[in-house]
């Protein structure tokens, strides 16, 4: 397929915080693959970050410029990838704003993914409206670029489905076809444990790996790893099941077969936990310094790195803005063009 005529993934995170080793697995490396093959743009959702965080915008800021530092130096390409910010693209808003009409509040409060969420942070009765059509906006961001593929992890599942049927009826109402379903690509690996042994790595649990920690940081925290409580002596069998060492290791150590072997070793006896969280660390260190390089380069130069990410926002805008031409023609919004 020629360059021109490639298919559109889009994707995207809240900069709330610094990516760690599970956002690596779950969808950095997964990115970096498919630059390769797609027209990719991946969205620092800025404005979806504030609808739980309008109190704080300052933070949010602080955060795009580290989450564009984690993407660049992981090797999201901006040659490849447009990188760009949710907000420099005013014509998602706007696109939310028409797409408002078509979805009923108690959709949008059976959401499962949001309300989930809503559970979690304790709104009660006092909901804020932006925080529950942030699917709406999710739809937006996804349909102005045309994308055919979302990769995300499962929780967003709900988030396409909703996409979808806001684009059906778009579609049908105002008989056009310029908007497109889209699908998600959800990652074929399965989420990284925390280092406390928890199903899901993450900032808010407070058991994360980042990849910006640095060498003390990261023998601290593998060294404070769970492992099974029950492998107290070395010669005791240990479980390599729910033992997030091992879950580390399938992710990251490229010899699979010593891995295999190491597995074997410590179910059996015979394998301490220490040897084992030293090996991690050199897999781990392996795999962190190359990052670390780069990310050296690109902090030494961070108005360079926003460059980069401002060209890709004015690309961004050129698609937005072509789309929202033919949104505008098939609201009958088009005043002035005839
Ligand atoms: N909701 C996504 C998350 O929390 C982030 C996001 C915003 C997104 N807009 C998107 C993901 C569009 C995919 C496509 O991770």
């Amino acid at each position: 397929m020629s360059i021109q005529n490639r298919e559109v993934v889009l994707t995207g995170d809240r900069p709330t915080g610094p990516l760690h080793l599970g956002h690596y697995v779950g969808s950095l490396a997964n990115r970096v693959a498919l630059q390769e093959k797609y027209k990719q743009f991946v969205m620092l959702a800025d404005a979806q970050a504030l609808t739980d965080n309008y109190e704080n915008p300052q933070r949010i800021r602080e955060q795009v410029t580290q989450v564009v530092l984690d993407y660049l130096s992981v090797g999201l390409n901006p040659e490849k990838t447009t990188i760009f910010i949710q907000t420099s693209v005013p014509e998602i808003a706007e696109l939310t704003v028409f797409f408002l009409n078509l979805v009923t509040v108690s959709r949008l409060q059976r959401n499962p993914t949001v309300k989930t969420e809503i559970g979690q942070k304790g709104f009660g009765l006092s909901i804020p409206a932006g925080f529950l059509m942030y699917p709406v906006s999710q739809a937006a961001d996804i349909t102005i670029f045309k994308a055919r593929y979302v990769p995300v992890g499962e929780d967003q599942l709900p988030m396409i489905e909703q996409t979808n049927e806001i684009v059906r009826t778009f579609n049908r109402l105002y008989k056009t076809d310029v908007l497109r379903e889209a699908e998600a690509i959800i990652p074929p690996i399965a989420r990284l444990p925390g280092i406390d042994g928890a199903a899901k790595m993450s900032k808010t649990l407070g058991n994360a790996i980042y990849l910006s920690d640095q060498t003390d940081l990261i023998v601290k925290k593998v060294m404070s790893m769970y492992t099974d409580p029950n492998h107290t002596r070395v010669s005791d069998p240990g479980k390599v099941e729910g033992n997030p060492v091992f879950s580390y290791l399938d992710a990251f150590d490229p010899d699979k077969q010593e891995v295999a072997r190491l597995k074997e070793q410590y179910q059996k006896g015979g394998l301490g936990d220490v040897v084992l969280k030293k090996r991690l660390i050199e897999v781990l260190e392996a795999f962190l310094s190359p990052i670390r390089e780069r990310r050296k380069i690109y902090e030494a130069d961070i108005p360079g790195a926003m460059e980069m990410v401002k060209r890709g926002c004015e690309e961004a805008r050129t698609v937005a803005a072509h789309t929202m031409q033919q949104v505008r023609a098939a609201m009958s919004l088009d005043y002035f063009t005839s």
